[in-house]
Parts: C-alpha cells; structure tokens; sequence
C-alpha cells in the first residue's frame, strides 16, 4: 500500500489552511502528525477521509486518484478517521453504534455483525457488552469501539486526531499497542498530536506543519528541540512562574455537599487565598466538574456555603455571580464559551455587557481588531468563532475576560493547546493571580497541575482524598492518589 497526497489546497474565506501540501506514506507505518495550533493538521485530515472536501490536489491509493465527497467515500476506499470526540450515538447500545454505517442498512446480519464486534474486541484485549448503551463507556472505550468498528468497515489507513485528550493513562497505553499491532500488520496510521512525547513514543516518522505548510520531516526518536524548533520556527521555553503574594482569605467552601445523577461529592470544605492557585486533580467524573460549576453559580449545593471576598454565594444565580466578580472558563469553548456563528465582534459586543440602544459597529470592529492584535487571535473581527482553531478559541475566551475579578475558575485550561500557547495562556492567567484573583482550576495534566497550583486538591470518586502543597509533590505521586492509591 502506498498513499500519496498531492498539492492538497483548502481555503477558508481568506485563511489557507492548507496551502500546497505533498506528502507519501508506505504501508505499515506509523506516522506522527505535529504542528502548531491552526497549523492546519485537523483539515488536511479532514480532507483525507472525505468529512470537507480540498479546493485542489489529490489523493491517490496504490496509483488510484479517489473521489472524496463524503466519509462514505473514504471509508469505501479503506481511509477510517477517528474524531477528538468519537463520533457515538449515546443513547444506543453498543452493537447498535457499530453497525452504524455500514453497508446493507436494515437487511444488515445483526448475527454477523455481533461474532464480529466480539471477535475484534478479542483480539485487541477490549471487552464490551453489546447490549449496553454507548453512555456508560468511558472516553477511552468509546474509542475502542471507534476503531475495531473503522476496521470492520474495511480502514487500512487510520487517521486518529489528538486522540489521547480525555483518557487515562493505562487506556493511553492500550491505545498505543492497538495502533503499533495494526501497522505491523501493514496498515497506515496517521497520529495527530501536540504532544511531542507521545508521537516520538509511537511514531516510525513525523511531518510537521506550520501556517497550512509542511515544514519539515524527521525519522524518530530525534531530539525534542528539533521537533519543537520545526514546530514554531524558534525554541519555546516556558516562562517561569513569578511568585505572587498571597493575601486574605478569597473563596471560603464550608462543609459543602454537591450531587447530580451520577455523584454525591459530600462535605467539601477549603479556604483559598486571594492570589492563589488551587489545582483540581482526579479522573474525568470524580467530582471537580461539579464543585467548579458550584462555585460558578452554575448548580446549586444541596447544603454547605460558599463565600467569595466574604458575600455567601450559595443558592444565588449565574448573575450574581458575575456581578460578584467571578468568572468561568469552561472546557467545552463552542458548547458553554462561544457562540457558533457569531463573530469575534459580535462576542467583544456580547461580552461588554454595556448595551447600547444603537450598535456602533466601526468602534465595535476596531474594538475587536485591537483585541485580535493584543491577544495575537489568528483570524479576523468578521472570523466566527467556529472558524477558530482550538488555541484561537481559547485567546478569544481570555481576551473577553472582564477585569478586577475576585475568583477565575477554570476546567482544562490548556487542552488541545500547542506548548507556545499554553504558556501565553498561563502568563496572562497568573497577571490575574497577580491582582489579587483566586484561581481555582481543574486538569488532567499532571505537569500542568504540579506547575501552575500552589496547593491541588485530589479528588476520588466523589471524596477529596488529599489535599497537597504543590512544591512538594510530583508527578508519580499524584498519579497514585488520582487512581485512588494511598500514598504516604
Ligand atoms: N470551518 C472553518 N471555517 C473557517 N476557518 C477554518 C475552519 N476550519 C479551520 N479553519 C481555519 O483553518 C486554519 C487551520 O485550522 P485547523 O483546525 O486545521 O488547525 P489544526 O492544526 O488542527 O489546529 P489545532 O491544533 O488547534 O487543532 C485555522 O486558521 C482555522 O482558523
Ligand atoms: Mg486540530
């Protein structure tokens, strides 16, 4: 097998995501995908597996040049693209969402289709009940299902983009071994990330892009400046973290007890200083998610109370909230942060709360252009906030940030963010901790966590197991207590 991509042009309006890209994969290789943020990886994939179509060039599979208009196409011609989130249908079960697609519809042999779930699922070490809705899976599991269901369907080139946000560790592994198992059996993958560890860990060979350009190639494992140096066109050094002084008391949590369908998290009590960075540690669903939203007037706590610069906040609404000069960020950017179809003008309108009767659209669009500037926003005021890449995105949330606030709160600040832009995104978080805002903020990023928190908060399962001063724990530690290990 033999996979070419010839001169692969796609514009967005002004912006070209990928401008001329040439590229050729052997069968049985595993290839590393890196670039910056808006770099332009996710839409050269796309374009591969027919979910957008380029505005020139093409892609040919063993010397045939492919038609493709739809994922149908792509995935006929044997090219599967597992999504950041995996494209399930919740409510529907397991064997439901794996037949999904494929040929035959209704007169499709649901029997067939069942030995084969368990037969693939075997073979990769996956367990899965059929009947249980997609729901009760986790991440990881929805993408094991993912994958054994791209190969029922007939992939032999697997496009997976930055799929390693969201699961643990030990899935991360499993995932890792799946993919080194299917390209010694001749397939191709192609692996998009940011995270330079994992593709020098997983990958035979990585290409790397920049401003919708390939920039550059390298057989791994090769030295990360190298890689980091293609990247960005310079070596990016994080910033060290200046220490700030940390005041009074800021957030006070007293014996507060949370609980949604799935959690009870019960009794839950921290005192936070104004200017101090409290870090929320735990799997996916222990608990955080429910406090920050909590605390963000977002959900309400069946009893407790909660005071922020000495007002009890608890009970009160999202309003009050942000009149009391707290402010959420959080994960999902387009679902809960931005507006699709709105532009970056039109945000900088909504944000400034300040309603005019009439809009003053040329002060509002130099408004918008200064912010662009400021915040280096890669896009234009009339760009929709769709039409951001993922870090894009994240800018536009922190420039609509409003000033002086008493508590920042934040769920995965940093992810799917490139290295230059985590560190950017972090050098303006903590100006705030400089004024005097207390920051509490939830990760799955250990090395984020042990950076940036002066105590992190580890939760399991509903209870705070621990709660640790940043400068004396590390890594392997917090992994123990996050996987509801007691550690001395
Ligand atoms: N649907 C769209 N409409 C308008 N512009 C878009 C659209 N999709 C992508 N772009 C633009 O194309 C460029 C490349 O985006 P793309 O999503 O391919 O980058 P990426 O390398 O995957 O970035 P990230 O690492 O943040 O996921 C960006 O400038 C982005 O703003
Ligand atoms: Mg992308």
């Amino acid at each position: 097998m033999h996979l070419e991509l010839r001169e692969i042009h796609k514009h967005f309006g002004s912006v070209a995501a990928n401008d001329g890209i040439s590229m050729t994969i052997e069968a049985g290789e595993l290839r590393g995908l890196l670039g910056e943020n808006g770099a332009g990886k996710s839409t050269l994939m796309k374009a591969l597996s027919g979910f957008i179509e380029a505005d020139s060039g093409d892609v040919v599979l063993d010397g045939e040049t492919l038609t493709l208009a739809s994922p149908r196409d792509a995935i006929a011609a044997g090219i599967g693209m597992l999504h950041q989130d995996p494209l399930v249908f919740l409510p529907f079960s397991v064997i439901d969402n794996f037949v999904l697609g494929a040929p035959g519809g209704a007169t499709l042999d649901r029997g067939a289709a069942a030995a084969a779930l368990a037969e693939l699922s075997e073979r990769f070490g996956f367990s899965f009940d059929p009947d249980a809705p997609v729901r009760t899976l986790t991440v990881g599991e929805r993408q094991q299902l993912e994958i054994i269901r791209l190969l029922w369907l007939g992939a032999r080139v697997l496009i997976l983009d930055e799929p390693t946000t969201g699961i643990s560790a030990l899935q991360r592994d499993q995932l890792f071994d799946t993919l080194k198992t299917l390209a010694a059996e001749g397939m191709i993958v192609i692996f998009v990330s940011h995270k330079l560890e994992e593709v020098q860990q997983l990958c035979d060979r990585v290409t790397v892009m920049r401003r919708g350009r390939l920039v550059g190639a390298a057989e791994l494992p090769c030295p990360p400046e190298h890689l980091v140096e293609m990247m960005f066109g310079k070596a990016v050094t994080p910033s060290d973290r200046a220490d700030a002084s940390i005041g009074a008391e800021g957030l006070a949590i007293n014996g507060v007890t949370l609980s949604d369908r799935l959690l009870t998290t019960a009794n839950l009590s921290l005192s936070v200083a104004a200017g101090e960075v409290v870090g929320l540690a735990g799997l996916e669903g222990s608990g955080q998610r429910l406090l920050l939203r909590a605390l963000a007037g977002l959900h309400r706590p069946d009893s407790g109370s909660i005071e922020v610069g000495g007002t009890a906040m608890e009970g009160l609404g999202y309003r009050r909230h942000l009149d009391a000069g707290i402010h959420f960020l959080p994960a999902g950017r387009l679902e809960e942060g931005l507006v699709s179809g709105l532009t970056i003008t039109e945000h900088f309108l909504l944000a400034g709360r300040r309603m005019d009767f009439f809009i003053d659209w040329d002060t509002a669009r130099s408004r918008a252009a200064a912010f662009i500037d400021e915040f280096s926003i890669r896009g234009i005021p009339e760009s929709t906030a769709e039409g951001l890449s993922g870090g894009n995105q994240q800018r536009l949330l922190l420039a609509m940030m409003p000033p002086g606030l008493r508590l920042l709160l934040m769920e995965h600040p940093t992810r799917g963010l490139d290295i230059e832009s985590a560190d950017w995104v972090w050098t303006r978080i903590l100006e705030r901790r400089a004024e005097g805002t207390s920051i509490v903020f939830a990760s799955a990023d250990l090395d984020e966590l042990l950076r940036y928190s002066d105590r992190i908060m580890v939760f399991f399962s509903g209870r705070v197991i621990r709660v640790l001063d940043a400068r004396h724990a590390d890594g392997e530690m917090l992994g123990h207590l996050i996987g509801g290990r007691e550690v001395a």
